[in-house]
């Protein structure tokens, strides 16, 4: 496969990937176009929550798109308000935005935050987020991330996101000010190498920002929908943010994020906030169809049990080949490979029909469908094995 047969440089050209096309999922597994199988344990980054092409989801879309794609953002439709309704009848939260993505939810929690400083703050409109924490990649979201390559692009950019540092309560204290209106944060910082905020930091979070009068947004759009062992990571520290976003796992594999709201956060007027494909009963179809599977609690039950079974194989594994810790919840977690050879060991993976990911030179992440079997946590588990034992030797005879 290459030039010649696809013609790879039509798109703009803005990450580096391998000269392969794939043509159809099913579950764990995917297929490119030359025929071969990889056991995917990315899938769209911790995006197709129940697998590749769940017919739950299949069948969603197509019954919606027979019925209704859209009749505009000006009038209800049923899709998006069923699903409303089934967020906030299973969350802390009253009242739900939808949108087309997980950066466009956290803008309009930026917008939503700022809005309500407007109105009960004299203008407050700094939201403290910490190092480390990637929010999206439109200005206000890159700015508000702490990514440290972020950092020299695309100046000015959007002023009022001060950095603390995650689980260390008094870099947030020293931050606050008669400027201050909100703090946000990933419950598990997933793009800077799946690094937890612990529940007694959440806690601590919560108390600091009620004393302080101050919005607490969650950024759930990697943590939410069970990709934690429960719907929402809120859940495991007891506690209930104003604000949280969705996005991800929301859609199963369709674009769709949603911005969520408490009665009290829930300010914006006429005219604040919308778009054209908001809200839209096709996405909305496929986000009801991953709600009836992800809420049902047998179904998250299953996702935390084999979220500690990948998590004891990781550390077993890790202990055979001297690597270090493994970090995470759920089925999001990350095995730190001591040593820089994370994109390395990606790169044979992908030889070997194995989707890994990389999220940092030195730590391996794992975010495979919610409804994984254990026969295939086995089979990446031999795959890794297999590459580590070679590589290592590989490592002795240099
Ligand atoms: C925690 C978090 N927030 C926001 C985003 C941005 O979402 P999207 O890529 O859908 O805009 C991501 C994506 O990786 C994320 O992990």
């Amino acid at each position: 496969m290459n030039i010649a047969t696809h013609p790879f440089d039509a798109l703009m050209d803005i990450t580096a990937r391998p000269p392969v096309v794939f043509v159809r999922g099913e579950g764990s597994f995917l297929w490119d176009d030359s025929g071969k199988r990889y056991l995917d344990f990315m899938q769209g980054w911790a995006v197709n929550c129940l697998g590749h092409s769940p017919p739950a989801i299949a069948d969603a879309l197509a019954a919606q798109a027979k019925l209704l794609l859209t009749p505009s953002p000006a009038f209800y439709n049923a899709p998006s308000l069923k699903l409303a309704k089934a967020l906030t009848d299973h969350s802390c939260f009253d009242q739900v935005f939808f949108t087309n993505s997980g950066a466009e939810a956290n803008e309009g929690a930026i917008k939503l935050a700022r809005r309500y400083g407007a109105l009960h703050r004299n203008g407050a409109y700094e939201i403290i987020t910490f190092d480390g924490a990637f929010h999206g990649r439109t200005l206000a979201t890159m700015s508000a991330s702490g990514k440290k390559a972020f950092e020299p692009l695309f100046e000015p950019k959007v002023p009022g996101f001060p950095k603390a540092q995650l689980n260390d309560l008094s870099s947030v204290k020293r931050l606050i000010s008669d400027k201050t209106i909100a703090v946000m944060l990933e419950p598990i910082q997933g793009e800077a190498g799946v690094w937890p905020a612990t529940d007694q930091f959440l806690r601590d979070l919560r108390e600091l920002t009620k004393v302080n009068g101050l919005l607490l947004i969650f950024d759930e759009i990697q943590t939410g929908i069970g990709r934690s062992g429960k719907l929402f990571h809120y859940e495991h520290a007891g506690i209930e943010p104003d604000i949280m976003t969705l996005g991800k796992g929301i859609g199963g594999g369709v674009p769709l994020g949603a911005l969520l709201a408490t009665q009290a956060a829930s300010c914006f007027e006429h005219g604040d906030q919308g778009g054209t494909f908001n809200g839209n009963p096709l996405m909305c179809a496929a986000g009801l169809a991953v709600m009836q599977q992800v809420a049902d609690p047998d179904f998250l039950k299953s996702v935390a049990e084999n979220g500690l079974y990948l998590e004891s194989e990781l550390q077993r594994m890790s202990a055979r080949h001297g690597l270090g810790e493994v970090r995470g919840r759920g089925l999001l977690l990350a095995l730190d490979t001591k040593h820089p050879i994370a994109g390395a060991i990606v790169a044979q993976a992908f030889e070997d029909g194995v989707l890994l990911n990389a999220p940092r030179p030195d730590a391996l992440r794992f975010m495979p469908a919610l409804n994984v079997r254990r026969e295939e946590i086995a089979e990446m588990i031999d795959a890794l094995d297999s590459i580590l034992t070679r590589t290592g030797a590989a490592r002795r005879v240099a």
